[in-house]
């Protein structure tokens, strides 16, 4: 009886991962979705807790399952809480690497699990052939197999987030030396043979065994450091994703290793959604996986602009003469980018949409996919402060609008906006799809000074004649702007 609830529960479970994924692809739905998918998490994880039963005993370790629910629970709870929008990639990186590390801790259980097995039960038994008959019931080669990936997975995605988090949090810098990829390579080879020696000579040699799966263990979280220690800080949002997916399959594994459905669904839709989420952001940022893994982006500034190409000079608007062109403007765009996030001015941006709307502006947002540093960061960002979703505009519908648009305003954004993406094949962006903005009659620019942004090359856009730069961190200059508004 219990084990069918348990299967019904598992069932539901799986159901509401995939309703909730579905939900989390739209902005409007996507806060229930996420809802939906953790209320499933939870009933599994109960349902598993109440009802599981192994050699047909309930499950007797309450004091420590519980315990460790409760202190997870309060700093996942707390954590989330407190984390700024800028440093989600950081937080979702540290969560991903916890993942991680409870596949590689499972395997690592079921492993000592099987190696007491031989040890213990079948100590007397010294016939290597009967050994193996005796253990076709317990422990197939299959089982270790998928331990062994489990392992290696986990562990890599655990000490490859560690380390996204502390290059994204500033604790650890971009290192790399000469031959790093051939060691790379090498210490892979390394940890694919030894996973098919310990394959082979399982189970007769469980002593060797287990040494070789603990070089395993230590290898993986080595090449988890070493994977992710050479590649750009910027492009961390890529690997993080990359490594989300890797935690997909690790679970994956371990749904296969305990014939647990709901493991297997949430790993799978986890290792997929990572995978397709990592391609879509190569894609928008047109680079390959392969240049985000070995090539280092936003560190050297390449292209004509950074080849010392003449630039010309570009013009500053004043705050006055901003707030005159956008309240006598038919219709104005606003382009949101990284620093509206860094400056935390969303709830700004929207008081400025209001009140030229009252002034019989047009007004709305032109969201490309890659702008600030996280997927869906300016939809998250805007949603914080209200902005209703219908005045977001998608890259191509903006596109098909900027003709008939008086101003644009650019808002900390810098490289999606960068028209060398179209002009420049030597641009490290070139191929990027970019808002172009350049089609609408007047474009303002708010940054706070000529700096690049993260693919670290300057922007011709800000000399061309119909361009104004607006300096100033974006908050202070919205709420000025504000008030200037009111004035005109
Ligand atoms: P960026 O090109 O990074 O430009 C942001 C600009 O904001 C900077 O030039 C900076 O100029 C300005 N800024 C910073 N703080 C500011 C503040 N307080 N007030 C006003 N301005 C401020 O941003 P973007 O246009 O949003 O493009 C995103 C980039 O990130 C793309 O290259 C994309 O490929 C990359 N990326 C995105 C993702 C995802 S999934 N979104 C993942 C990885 C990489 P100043 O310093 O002069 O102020």
């Amino acid at each position: 009886m219990g084990s069918s609830i348990l299967s019904i529960i598992y069932l539901i479970g799986s159901v509401t991962f995939i309703l909730g994924l579905k939900m989390l692809s739209k902005p409007d739905t996507a806060r229930k979705g996420n809802l939906v998918a953790a209320a499933g998490m939870s009933l599994a994880i109960l349902g598993t807790i109440f009802l599981y039963r192994v050699n047909d005993a309930p499950l007797h370790n309450y004091g420590w399952i519980f315990a460790g629910l409760a202190i997870g629970g309060v700093i996942g709870v707390l954590s989330a809480k407190k984390v700024k929008m800028t440093a989600m990639p950081e937080m979702v990186s540290m969560f991903n690497g916890m993942g991680g590390a409870c596949a590689a801790l499972i395997s690592i259980v079921e492993f000592d699990h099987i190696i007491k097995l031989i040890k213990n039960l079948y100590a007397p038994v010294t016939d290597d052939h009967l050994v193996l008959q005796l253990l076709e019931t317990t422990a197939s080669r299959g089982i270790v197999v998928i331990i062994l990936l489990s392992l290696i997975i986990g562990a890599v995605s655990c000490a490859g987030s560690i380390i996204a988090w502390g290059k994204l949090t500033g604790k650890v810098k971009d290192f790399s030396f000469g031959g790093q990829h051939f060691l790379n390579l090498g210490v892979l080879a390394l940890l694919i043979g030894l996973s098919v020696w310990l394959t082979v000579i399982f189970p007769t040699a469980p002593a060797t065994g287990s040494i070789i799966f603990y070089v395993i263990f230590l290898l993986a979280l080595f090449y988890g450091v070493l994977f992710v220690l050479p590649i750009g800080g910027a492009d961390m949002p890529v690997v993080i994703s990359l490594l989300n997916s890797f935690t997909g399959v690790a679970a994956a594994c371990g749904g296969f290793l305990y014939s647990n459905p709901v493991m297997l669904t949430g790993g799978i839709l986890v290792g997929s959604a990572g995978t397709i989420l990592t391609i879509l952001m190569c894609k928008a940022m047109n680079r390959s996986l392969k240049n985000v893994l070995i090539g280092s982006f936003g560190g050297g500034a390449t292209g004509a602009a950074a080849a010392g190409k003449e630039q010309g000079s570009y013009k500053e608007i004043s705050l006055n003469d901003a707030a005159v062109v956008l309240a006598y403007a038919n219709k104005v765009i606003i382009v949101p980018g990284y620093g509206l996030a860094v400056a935390q001015a969303q709830h700004a941006c929207h008081e400025l949409e209001k009140q030229l709307e009252d002034k019989g502006v047009e007004v709305k947002y032109a969201i490309h996919p890659v702008a600030g540093r996280m997927p869906g960061h300016m939809n998250v960002l805007l949603a914080e402060a209200d902005v209703p979703y219908e005045k977001l505009l998608e890259m191509e519908d903006a596109n098909a609008e900027f003709p008939t648009t008086d101003a644009v305003l650019i808002l900390g954004a810098n490289d999606v906006v960068n028209p060398a993406a179209k002009n420049d094949p030597a641009s490290p962006i070139y191929g990027m799809p970019i808002l172009e903005v350049e089609n609408a009659k007047v474009v303002i620019v708010n940054k706070r000074s000529m700096k690049p942004g993260y693919a670290g090359i300057e922007n011709d856009l800000f000399f061309q004649p119909k361009t104004s730069m607006l300096f100033g961190d974006a908050k202070k200059v919205l709420q000025d702007l504000l008030g200037a508004i009111k004035e005109v």
